[in-house]
């Protein structure tokens, strides 16, 4: 054992998984009781049929309620508008359908109907889970793309409008009772979207091996995850069928378990690209990845050579250092395959920008618990070096 703390560990969420899995959707609204549904979704998904067949699998069993308005990048007022809802509606149970930014707004409507007050006092910085004590509704999590993992996670990142800056609020109370994995769902996801937030997954699973506290189930469950990134990340994005959609749902849902380690470098650097910048989460994260990993390497070069092993790459006999280097290349090459961008400007980020990134990033809680300490200087170089 690296420490000799004591530490607790726990995996409760209730997965149900699988191809057409959706449609046993009625069968777990009868078992949890539910007589009012708030359905919680977001305009693409309405036009893509796929709210309609939901609201159908609902309405069978149970009065429903639809709040389509969900927008990327979820904010404060955007989740008062779905709390206020559910209130209004005495709604008992709520089905979040959708990418991150839905369920975790499903999640942060959840907690927030009987925890009033400032949104901010809830944040992680401040320890706001011991102030979440009051009933939480239940909550089906559908997950409609494969990256945030949100569906099995304890967080939910709203944008407060007020600072301009996310949120990151977190108590076990806003685990989602089930998640209904459904990789069908997913079949249909455009190449960039499914690139990007494959990536996000990645970032999850490779920064949760590498953070700092000590819990190894999650460092297995983080290495089986990114295997999967590795077999079929650019399967999927090409097109490829139910195997490689299964794997990447699988590998989002997993890196969300491993991040009760927590995360690092590369997401306290993504918030601040979406918040400031307009970047969506998952691509921000797979331009600064590399960049991470290299400021890492210095002091996490073992574990980035079995990163490396885990993405597929053959490193027997390789020393840390060139392990963690072909790591780092590997990941450069799934940026590459999967067709998306590497440098931040070419999402549109410019240099003038960077003090204030940084600034933000450094006020991110996620880059505690990165291997390296960082500081402010040490957010403008990798920024710099990203652009
Ligand atoms: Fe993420």
């Amino acid at each position: 054992m690296a420490k000799s703390t004591v530490t607790s560990f726990s995996f409760p969420t209730r997965v149900v998984f699988g191809s057409g899995a959706v449609s046993q959707l009625p069968e777990l609204l009868a078992e949890y009781g539910a007589k009012r549904v708030l359905l919680v979704t977001d305009q693409g998904l309405v036009h893509a049929g796929l709210v309609e067949r939901v609201l159908k699998l609902v309405s069978g069993s149970s009065e429903v309620t639809c709040f389509d308005r969900v927008e990327p990048n979820p904010t404060e007022s955007c989740l008062e508008e779905a709390v206020t809802l559910l209130r209004r509606e005495s709604c008992d149970l709520v089905v979040g359908l959708g990418g991150g930014s839905v369920l975790d707004t499903a999640k942060a409507a959840c907690m927030r109907l009987n925890h009033p007050g400032p949104l901010n006092q809830y944040e992680i910085q401040v320890e706001g889970y011991r102030r979440v004590t009051g009933e939480v509704p239940a909550n089906i999590a559908i997950p409609t793309t494969a990256g945030t993992g949100s569906e099995v996670g304890r967080s939910a990142v709203i944008t407060l409008e007020t600072d301009n800056r996310k949120a990151v609020l977190l108590s076990p109370k806003i685990l989602p009772t089930v998640a209904l994995c459904d990789p069908e769902l997913t079949l249909s996801l455009p190449a960039g979207l499914t690139a990007s937030t494959g990536m996000d997954a990645l970032t999850h699973n490779l920064e949760a091996y590498l953070s700092t506290e000590f819990h190894p189930i999650c460092d297995a469950i983080a290495l089986g995850g990114i295997r999967l990134v590795g077999r079929h990340l650019v399967d999927a994005v090409k097109g490829g069928g139910i195997e490689a959609r299964s794997g990447m749902m699988l590998a989002s849902s997993m890196g969300a378990i491993a991040f009760q380690k927590d995360l690092g470098v590369a997401h306290a650097l993504a918030h601040p690209l979406s918040t400031l910048s307009g970047v969506p989460h998952g691509l921000a994260n797979a331009i600064v990845l590399p960049h991470a990993m290299l400021f890492n390497k210095p002091v996490s070069a073992d574990r980035l050579r079995d990163v490396a092993g885990a993405l597929g790459c053959a490193v027997g006999g390789l020393n840390e250092l060139d392990g963690a280097d072909l790591a780092i290349r590997k990941v450069e090459g799934l940026l590459e395959q999967t067709d998306l961008p590497n440098r931040l400007s070419a999402v549109g980020v410019e240099e003038d920008l960077l003090p204030e990134l940084a600034a933000q990033a450094i006020a991110d809680p996620n880059h505690r618990t990165n291997p390296r300490p960082c500081t402010c200087e040490d957010m403008v170089r990798l920024y710099r070096a990203a652009l």
